[in-house]
């Protein structure tokens, strides 16, 4: 058989085929070259030009950093001489950033990167589920521990030890949690009955954050700062637990989420403008979404998560899916990292609020709490 000099045309012209010039201005994919030495921000920087995640990760930068930059924008002088509707009462701002996160963000370390944002007054109404809640003020009771993801259930049950991935929480935590809460229950008893307060999840994590008057507590800044925390699952964790025995010992306590869904889809209706930097999904994610849709959608949208979109959860939705009920603007450019928070979080918060938002009176210490019972849970 004669040998043949070139190879076969079909495979040079599939294997070679040539390209269409690349639209003018496409990017080009670099990452960043430690022969210019170790110099973090340069490195979080060509994140955007690095592809994948490490791109989506510099597209959120852009856009937590243009909520910011709307927020410290002037309100137009028209609307602030309109009387403010807010029923939280907190002063109204350009854009209004909602914080939403996952309880085990609270129980990990991501909280002290929350309570510095909180502290500051750089967001504007946080959402989270029971645990979110409980964890922080136990906390200031008692510490968790680092752990392992392998531990034995069975032999740390025998113990009385608590696993969260790879935290841990000793059981005794809820102890004091529960001697801590107990009498705070009986006086909000006493005002709904005496006084004729409704209670509801907001006004009741607003009334703990001053009970445990400790600067280390997210909900301490939350309740000084006049930032509203909602969680209308508030009985899916330890309070619920607390609540259930309270219930037991002292019945009569109520808590009304009806006025608070009033005062939640009230900070998205009245907002100027609107960011949501969701961590996490489930309940917070919806929670905040949903109240966006009541002002036909979000400006500014930041979603971190691990989940996916092919089992149809609204965990794993992307941005997209909200933009079709109206929960993001039509025009928006939101921006989903694949990541777990716990990793991305503190790394985000040091390229946008911690370089770009001014800190009131340069004041970055915890300062202190104002009771005399702050020592006895530090
Ligand atoms: N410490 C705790 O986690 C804790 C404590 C007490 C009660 N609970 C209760 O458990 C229930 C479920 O918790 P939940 O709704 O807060 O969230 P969850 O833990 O069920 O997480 C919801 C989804 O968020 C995403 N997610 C979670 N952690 C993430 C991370 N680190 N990075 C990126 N994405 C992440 C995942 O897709 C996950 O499926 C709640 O009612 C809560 O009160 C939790």
């Amino acid at each position: 058989m004669a040998s043949q000099s070139a190879p076969p045309s079909i495979a040079v012209d599939s294997v070679l085929l040539k390209s269409e010039e690349m639209p003018e201005g496409s990017e080009t994919v670099q990452g960043y070259d430690f022969n210019n030495g170790v110099d973090y921000h340069q490195l979080l920087k060509m994140y955007t030009t690095s592809g994948f995640q490490a791109t989506n990760f510099g597209l959120a930068v852009e856009q937590i950093n243009k909520m910011i930059e709307k927020k410290l924008e002037p309100l137009p002088e028209e609307v602030r001489q309109e009387a403010n509707f807010n029923p939280v009462g907190r002063e109204k701002t350009n854009c209004t950033i909602f914080l939403g996160y996952t309880s085990n963000l609270i129980s990990s370390g991501v909280r002290e990167t929350i309570r510095y944002l909180v502290q500051h007054n750089m967001v504007d109404v946080l959402v989270t589920t029971a645990g979110g809640i409980e964890e922080d003020f136990i906390k200031c009771m008692a510490p968790t521990y680092l752990g392992d993801f392998h531990l034995k259930g069975k032999e740390l049950r025998e113990k009385g030890i608590n696993r969260i991935g790879n935290l841990l929480v000793p059981n005794n935590n809820y102890c004091l949690f529960e001697d801590w809460i107990m009498p705070i229950l009986d006086q909000m008893l006493v005002e709904q009955q005496e006084q004729k307060v409704n209670w509801t999840p907001s006004k009741m994590i607003a009334r703990l954050g001053k009970e445990i008057d400790n600067p280390q507590s997210v909900y301490y800044w939350a309740y000084k700062n006049n930032i509203p925390v909602f969680s209308p699952a508030l009985t899916d964790g330890s309070l619920g637990d607390m609540l259930y025995f309270h219930s037991y010992k002292n019945p009569g306590l109520v808590l009304d989420i009806v006025e608070d869904i009033r005062r939640m889809n009230s900070q998205a209706i009245f907002a100027q403008n609107s960011g949501m930097i969701i961590l996490g999904g489930g309940l917070v994610k919806h929670h905040i979404c949903n109240a966006n849709m009541m002002r036909n959608g979000a400006d500014f949208s930041l979603f971190v998560n691990t989940a996916q979109e092919f089992d149809g959860s609204d965990s794993g939705a992307r941005p997209d899916e909200a933009v079709s009920w109206g929960k993001i603007k039509k025009d928006a450019k939101p921006v989903k990292v694949y990541a777990d928070a716990s990793l991305v979080f503190p790394l985000l918060v040091a390229e946008t609020f911690a370089r770009n938002f001014p800190i009131k009176n340069g004041d970055r210490s915890l300062g202190e709490g104002t009771s005399s019972k702050k020592s006895k849970l530090s």
